[in-house]
């Protein structure tokens, strides 16, 4: 197995103050868990710099891995949907995923994987500073440690941002009876966004 467990471990702080291009570059150079080993792109973000939200995934699939572009399959297109229910324009939005590799088969990512690479999403979220942040399912919110939300559920982060968890597009997929409910969710949380336009 290549993972390269040497290599320095970079904080948040150490992260954030590389920048978006910095934290790319790390990103690309990763080997810290066994995922890059099958990566064909590492996946890293879409959308704007200085977005209002930002949407947080699970991890790239198959269509992502193989064009290193998060959210650009089937469920890239429910959650592009979504963003145009809610209203955002190209420049008020970024999308990440809380790991940046394909786990295989489209797995869960462990535990493990997520604690390797949480760092570089919440450094990704400090620079890119949205106002509120909505977690694309259970993995996503995970790596916030919030004590578990509701869907639909908001909070205030200690930063001062909302938090919100929606279902993740991929369930809305397979379980086309949840879209009603996303939107009601969307509905209830609207003014958030839309007031601080
Ligand atoms: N599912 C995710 O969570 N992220 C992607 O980028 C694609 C599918």
């Amino acid at each position: 197995m290549s993972t390269n467990c040497n290599a320095p471990t970079l904080t948040v702080g150490e992260l954030v103050k590389l920048g978006l291009k910095g934290i790319t570059l790390t990103i690309l150079e990763c080997k810290r868990c066994q995922l890059h080993e099958n990566a064909t792109n590492k996946v890293i973000m879409r959308g704007s710099e200085r977005p209002k939200v930002v949407f947080i995934g699970e991890a790239p699939g198959k269509n992502e891995d193989e064009a290193g572009i998060p959210f650009c399959g089937r469920a890239g297109k429910v959650l592009d949907g979504l963003i145009n229910y809610m209203n955002l324009d190209e420049n008020e939005y970024a999308i990440i995923n809380t790991v940046k590799c394909r786990p295989p088969n489209n797995r869960k990512p462990t535990q493990k994987e997520l604690k390797t690479c949480i760092p570089f999403l919440l450094a990704q979220i400090e620079i890119l500073n949205p106002n509120v942040i909505i977690l694309l399912g259970n993995t996503a919110e995970q790596a916030f440690s919030v004590s578990s939300l509701d869907w639909g559920e908001a909070v205030i982060t200690p930063e001062g941002k909302h938090l919100i968890k929606l279902y993740h597009p991929a369930a809305l997929l397979y379980r086309r009876s949840l879209m009603e409910k996303q939107k009601e969710m969307i509905d209830m949380n609207k003014a958030m966004w839309q007031k601080i336009r």
